[in-house]
């Protein structure tokens, strides 16, 4: 099956040559390699072949689209979401325009207490329907990657059942997924006074079911004050290593928490969050293959302060960018508005902003081989836009959808 799309506007972010990009960090990301007039030719799953309409070839397509006017990027890769929980918490969003903080509402057993309660009294077919409807609502919108976590059942048996939805997910195609183990999301009010005894639930039962059943890809710790310290994330970090999970964890959104450093010293493969930081937390990711990945869509839904991304990048460093769809600090799964927050607020550049969220949102989930370029022989995960004048347009035009055709493994949706 060979699809044709010809006339492209602007085909972006393209790699040609050899050049089998990995990421890109500081300067380069305000490079959007992009081929004005394209066409670009899919056979079966993968990109076969693409360049100037002046270099057509005379092959013939089972299909063709003529993309006039508009433009095509490769699929956004979001590397981090909580998409699989049970219910919304608006009453806790009111409940903080009034004045209560995210830590306050936490420490009453809100929170991601409150989430845990709904997602343990719920089945596991109505928790797959659920996430599968908000799956198919991220796709609509370009998203063609996406890393998944657990972190609403804080039990064995709920853990386990967030993880099989998301096998689930995986199984059903047509985004590819990862999924991250992160039972140590909040303590459980039953070991409120037990701590350590959550940890070694974690460490001892879930982990080895976990990996016994190969249900994660990665190890993620909310590492942070007042949730699980520097000592106890190391602990649990290096365990989930001895089952070769390595991690991706939420560090410094709330207080300098020291999860940049833990991160980086146990290899993880990326920091998120990172509101808080500064140039001890810049140092230690120099030098590193950790990647920071800032989410400003939590940032902007708490009304908390953004992530220092220029800071970040002139230091030489790459960003990436993500959604952290969740039901507390960011129920949006919507790539263009959270590229909209990234120029802003955090005054990232569209290109820098689309590069955050193509190739170092594919390379956040050991992805960059196969997504987040246009790239002869990558899997054929691209969107077409509407009709736009640019892709600068695309953050221009907040809170609207750019996307018209979305093709994932070389397949319309
Ligand atoms: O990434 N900060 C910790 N975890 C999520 C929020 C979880 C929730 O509030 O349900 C986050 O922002
Ligand atoms: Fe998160």
């Amino acid at each position: 099956m060979r699809i044709l799309i010809t006339n492209i506007k602007q085909l972006c972010q393209v790699e040609q040559g050899d050049a089998n990009i990995k990421r890109v960090s500081g300067a380069e990301m305000a490079e959007l390699p992009s081929i004005a007039d394209a066409w670009l030719m899919i056979e079966n799953e993968l990109i076969h072949s693409f360049g100037p309409m002046g270099t057509l070839p005379a092959a013939n397509a089972d299909k063709t689209i003529d993309a006039t006017g508009k433009l095509v990027l490769p699929a956004w890769c979001d590397s981090h979401t909580h998409l699989v929980f049970a219910a919304p918490r608006e009453t806790e969003f009111v409940d903080r325009i009034k004045g209560l903080s995210y830590e306050e509402i936490a420490r009453r057993g809100g929170g991601i207490l409150n989430s845990a309660r709904k997602l343990n009294a719920m089945c596991e077919d109505e928790l797959f329907d659920q996430s599968l409807e908000r799956l198919h609502a991220v796709i609509k919108t370009g998203t063609g990657a996406i890393e998944i976590k657990s972190g609403y059942g804080l039990c064995e048996e709920g853990e386990l059942k967030m993880l099989r939805v998301i096998r689930r997910l995986k199984g059903q195609g047509p985004a590819t997924i990862k999924a991250s183990l992160l039972a140590a999301h909040a303590y459980p009010l039953e070991y409120r006074e037990n701590k350590e005894g959550y940890i070694q639930l974690i460490i001892n039962k879930i982990l080895p079911r976990v990996a016994g059943e190969g249900l994660a890809d990665y190890m993620d710790v909310f590492c942070e004050q007042g949730f699980f310290g520097v000592r106890e994330t190391e602990r649990l970090l290096e365990a989930g290593w001895k089952y070769g999970l390595k991690p991706k964890i939420h560090a410094n959104q709330l207080h300098y928490s020291g999860g940049v450093q833990v991160g980086v010293k146990h290899n993880a493969l990326s920091v998120d969050h990172l509101e808080c930081v500064g140039d001890a937390e810049i140092e230690a990711l120099k030098g590193s293959n950790t990647m920071p990945v800032l989410l400003p869509g939590a940032a902007f839904f708490l009304g908390i302060q953004y992530q220092p991304a220029r800071k970040i990048i002139d230091a030489g460093l790459p960003v990436c960018l993500a959604t952290d769809y969740n039901p507390g600090s960011c129920p949006s799964g919507n790539v263009p508005l959270l590229i909209s927050i990234a120029c802003t607020q955090l005054k990232m550049t569209p290109e820098e902003a689309i590069n955050a969220v193509t190739i170092n949102g594919a390379a956040a989930m050991e992805l960059e081989q196969s997504i987040g370029t246009i790239a002869v022989g990558k899997k054929a995960n691209i969107f077409i836009t509407n009709k736009i004048p640019s892709f600068d347009y695309i953050p221009y035009d907040y809170g609207n959808n750019p996307v018209e055709t979305v093709i994932l493994n070389g397949k319309l949706i």
